[in-house]
């Protein structure tokens, strides 16, 4: 098993602290989730309606004319490796590590890069996998590159995988309106953004006839029906959407600042983490921990990921940075 933010149990275990007593900023998860509805009771009772509606509504919330629902985005990174006989894979060495380990697992030879992949790694691999933007380190790549990528890879039967776990923030830069192009794949999560992770839905999107072939992979009822029910309000809901844009942005921003006022600077992130490069990240982490603020810890490059603090653990975080000296 990988590990990820979110491992709260560990910090407990480790720190000797009651889980309810950490703050947990080791995610990127919106601390502020979409409001959780009355569910009717049906719901549970009755096998889930096939996902027609949910897909209509993530159609039109993605601008993609084709998507395939899936427990979590994760679901969907696991299911592309097996769509391929074994081949070259690049990707950026520091990205959420699930894709590396799904591709290596089904039998592929995966290859890492730095910042961008070189002319001679683009024009010898079959697949070319990137998150945009990256978790953790924040990378964003143009659109116009991305379609470079594809074109080049798609000639020769190649694919691009996007996933956009952390694009909600920013929907200008999405692939989902070019997802129908074959050898494209983009990944969506309701997550993130909506901070619905335990709902595990995201989407895949892809070309028509792929997308009915990984349907038939995963088989029936791959979403509950309670989860289809909150997704289909979340997905419709443009003014909670709109606001939420709004409020990451200046939070995020907000977070940048206070950390670079304790001699922090953020070298990336994304409006729902910042990504700190640091030679002391081990200390820092650790230090953190002893306040009860679990932060996401990376070896190589030392790093750590925050995670944005709900409104009323801003003064926490605060203090625990201002007692500590860095
Ligand atoms: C970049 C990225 N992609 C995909 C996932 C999987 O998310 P989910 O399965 O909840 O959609 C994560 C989760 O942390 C992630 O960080």
């Amino acid at each position: 098993m990988l590990e990820h933010g979110g491992n709260l149990q560990q910090a407990a275990q480790q720190y000797g602290r009651p889980l309810t007593e950490w703050l947990d900023l080791s995610t990127g998860i919106n601390p502020q989730h979409y409001p959780i509805a009355d569910l009717p009771a049906a719901l549970f009772h009755r096998l889930p309606a096939v996902a027609d509606s949910l897909h209509a509504m993530a159609q039109a919330y993605y601008g993609a004319s084709h998507v395939l629902a899936c427990a979590g985005s994760q679901a969907a990174l696991q299911v592309l490796p097996r769509l391929r006989a074994p081949c070259r894979v690049a990707m950026p060495r520091t990205m959420y590590q699930e894709h590396a380990h799904a591709w290596q697992q089904a039998g592929h030879s995966v290859q890492f890069f730095e910042r961008l992949p070189d002319d001679a790694l683009l024009q010898q691999c079959e697949v070319l996998l990137v998150c945009n933007p990256n978790n953790p380190t924040g990378q964003k790549y143009a659109t116009e590159t991305l379609l470079a990528w594809h074109a080049e890879l798609a000639q020769r039967g190649g694919w691009l995988v996007v996933d956009e776990a952390f694009m909600d923030s920013t929907p200008q830069h999405s692939l989902a309106s070019h997802s129908g192009l074959t050898g494209l794949w983009v990944l969506r999560s309701l997550g993130k953004f909506f901070g619905l992770a335990g709902l595990r839905v995201g989407f895949l999107l892809g070309d028509p006839t792929a997308l009915r072939h990984i349907a038939a992979l995963l088989g029936p009822w791959t979403l509950t029906g309670p989860s289809q029910y909150l997704a289909e309000l979340a997905l419709a809901d443009r003014s909670w959407q709109q606001a939420t844009r709004m409020q990451l942005a200046v939070q995020s921003a907000k977070l940048a600042q206070l950390l670079t006022q304790h001699g922090l600077t953020p070298s990336g992130g994304t409006d729902l983490f910042q990504y700190l490069q640091h030679p002391a990240a081990q200390q820092l982490h650790q230090a953190l921990a002893i306040h009860g603020i679990w932060t996401r810890y990376f070896a190589d490059p030392q790093a750590l990921r925050f995670g944005l603090p709900a409104e009323a653990d801003w003064p926490r975080l605060t203090q625990a940075l201002g007692s500590m000296a860095v």
